[in-house]
């Protein structure tokens, strides 16, 4: 079954709003899509706001019904990573999907996603509700109002895109990686996670919310996680942040 899009005007954020609608006991259908032409109160990882104005950038969530266990979920927003990147590639913007949930060009954010894991007794929904945001015709000024280095297919192609069919051309892509996903989870989009990130031994530096922790690079764990050689200690990371 393919994606259903329900565009919007107006909304404060398209993650709250599908879970809102699906707590209060609406069916939505697996791989409904909700896009605001203007989303006022956006919101990244830990606790960020999404800064996009109205009309000019991509913002949509989806719901994707899937019984799996909390731990596989970070993989799924990585594997929505690579779905960007390859959308982005076949423009000929040479994107890199980055750990955990970003695609960069030139080290620069063009594209973020929240995934949380969604179940309603209401209505015995279950699965994962991922919101994805991609900066599309936001000019170098805009730009400047994110605090981090930040860019838009705008400034990379110098050409306005049509945030329609911008959706329209990402879907194909989506639905391909989905479908690698759920054959085995990580360890289905492992290699090329690997290639388009690395190289393993890399050093690296990540915050995890409570400490710096720095060390070269040694791979991912079974759903993921980062996993950092700290002078031959090895640590695990679920969840932070490579500044
Ligand atoms: C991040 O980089 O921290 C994740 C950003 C996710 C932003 C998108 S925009 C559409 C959807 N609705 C939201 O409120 N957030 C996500």
């Amino acid at each position: 079954m393919s994606f259903y899009i329900k565009w919007h005007d107006r909304l404060d954020s398209t993650n709250h709003y599908l879970k809102k609608i699906i707590y209060e006991g609406d069916r939505v259908r697996s791989k409904t899509i909700v896009v605001a032409h203007n989303q006022t109160k956006g919101v990244g990882r830990l606790d960020r706001s999404w800064i996009s104005p109205a009309y000019t950038n991509l913002c949509f969530s989806f719901f994707y019904a899937v019984d799996v266990p909390i731990p596989a979920i970070p993989s799924f927003t990585m594997a929505m990573s690579l779905a960007i990147n390859d959308y982005l590639r076949s423009f000929r913007i040479n994107s890199q999907p980055k750990w955990p949930n970003d695609v960069l060009v030139n080290n620069k954010k063009i594209a973020g996603i929240l995934s949380e894991h969604i179940e309603s007794s209401e209505n015995s929904i279950r699965g994962i509700i991922t919101g994805i945001g991609i900066n599309i015709n936001m000019t170098k000024d805009q730009i400047k109002e994110i605090d981090k280095p930040a860019t838009s297919i705008l400034i990379e192609k110098g050409k306005i895109s049509s945030i329609k069919e911008t959706l329209e051309a990402l879907i194909p892509h989506l639905e391909y990686w989905i479908n690698e996903w759920e054959k085995n989870h990580f360890e289905s989009i492992r290699t090329i996670w690997e290639t388009l990130t690395g190289p393993i031994g890399k050093e690296l530096e990540v915050h995890d919310g409570k400490d710096k922790i720095k060390g070269k690079l040694y791979g991912y764990g079974k759903h993921g996680e980062l996993l950092i050689d700290q002078e031959g200690i090895l640590r695990t990371i679920w969840s932070g942040e490579i500044p």
